[in-house]
């Protein structure tokens, strides 16, 4: 019996390209950069299954090219809106992603954005390099306080919950909106429910992005919503680029309506260099970094792996997005 035949769109971790490699025949691609959609289309059809980053679209085309042979799409990150679900679900390819090992990890560049923001650490940084401080005054390089302050979550999923509770060790306060509301995690961590967006907004001193990309989260953040917020507040997105309109807060911060923003996701990604963000001292732009330590993206990319290997064998996958599939595959 030939082994069932897995294509991976980035060298992995060693750990996970072993346990892929012992059971399957594994194909890496071994350029840094993405593989073509050429040749994305052409292993959708000739293997049994794929392992993607965000940067690869799973789209419809993808998958039909995948039709008869295509059993799992395991995709190198817990968001997973580059792939269509939908339409995975109705060809019966399962659909995985990477929950529950890198919130923490997320979660501490989260704190990090905020941090590195409130006090203009990258901007003191390019200073010195550059030999533009020339001396210590009582006005240089001032920045906003975190403890004290009020930090609106938006999105208390597995992320939200972590920076929420570093936070508190911050000495903030911390309120919430999410689609659902949560009265353990109010009690437990002593959160403030606000029951729409606007009413978190308005609270926030900080507030952290984490809800999903959808059709319904989809510039989530736009003028409107940043007009609402104080003019000394800082907006933190690690979640996708699109959930906030860029160029509205680019506006924003440039005419005082807010003061600063953190930003390891963009839209685009990269964000070209000579893009009006980047000409802001209160704007910090990281490379969309949540996950990477090397401890979590090996444990991603071993999740990644074992939920194929379940899947080729018959077996419950440890993080299936749509089990509908494997009724129907
Ligand atoms: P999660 O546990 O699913 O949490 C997402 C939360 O957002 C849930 O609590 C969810 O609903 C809430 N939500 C969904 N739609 C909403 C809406 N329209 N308004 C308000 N709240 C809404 O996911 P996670 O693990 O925390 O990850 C969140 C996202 O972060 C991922 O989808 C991914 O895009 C991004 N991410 C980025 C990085 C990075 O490297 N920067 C790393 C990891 C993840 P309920 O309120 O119903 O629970
Ligand atoms: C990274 O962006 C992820 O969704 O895991």
């Amino acid at each position: 019996m030939p082994m069932p035949k897995v294509f991976a769109t980035r060298v992995l971790p060693r750990e996970a390209q072993e346990l892929l490699a012992a059971e399957t025949d594994l194909e890496v691609w071994p350029d840094h950069t993405k593989p073509s959609r050429e040749v994305l289309l052409e292993r959708a059809g000739q293997c049994d299954a794929l392992l993607t980053t965000i940067e690869d679209a799973g789209d419809s085309e993808l998958l039909e090219a995948g039709r008869g042979r295509l059993k799992v799409v395991a995709n190198f990150a817990v968001g997973y809106n580059n792939i269509d679900v939908a339409s995975a679900t109705r060809l019966g390819v399962a659909v995985s992603n990477t929950p529950q090992v890198l919130e923490k990890t997320t979660a501490d560049l989260a704190f990090a954005l905020i941090m590195a923001t409130a006090r203009r650490v990258p901007e003191g940084d390019r200073d010195v390099r550059a030999g533009r401080w020339m001396n210590w005054h009582p006005l240089s390089y001032v920045g906003r306080d975190i403890h004290g302050a009020t930090l609106a979550i938006i999105g208390l999923g597995q992320i939200g919950l972590e920076v929420a509770k570093r936070a508190l060790g911050f000495d903030m306060q911390v309120c919430y909106h999410s689609r659902t509301r949560k009265p353990n995690l109010e009690q437990r961590y002593g959160l403030d429910w606000r029951p729409n967006l606007a009413l978190a907004l308005r609270a926030a001193d900080y507030v952290s992005i984490h809800t999903p990309l959808s059709p319904e989260t989809h510039h989530l953040i736009g003028r409107r919503e940043l007009e609402v917020m104080k003019p000394a507040a800082i907006l933190v997105n690690t979640s996708r680029g699109p959930v906030v309109d860029n160029m509205a807060l680019y506006e924003a911060v440039r005419d005082g309506v807010i003061w600063g923003a953190g930003l390891d996701v963009t839209e685009p990604e990269p964000l070209p260099p000579d893009h009006p963000l980047l000409t802001l001292p209160t704007v910090v732009v990281t490379p969309h970094i949540g996950s990477a330590s090397t401890q979590t993206r090996t444990a991603m990319a071993v999740l990644a792996a074992r939920n194929i290997l379940a899947c080729l064998r018959g077996e419950p996958m440890p993080s299936c997005v749509n089990l509908e599939a494997l009724r129907r595959g």
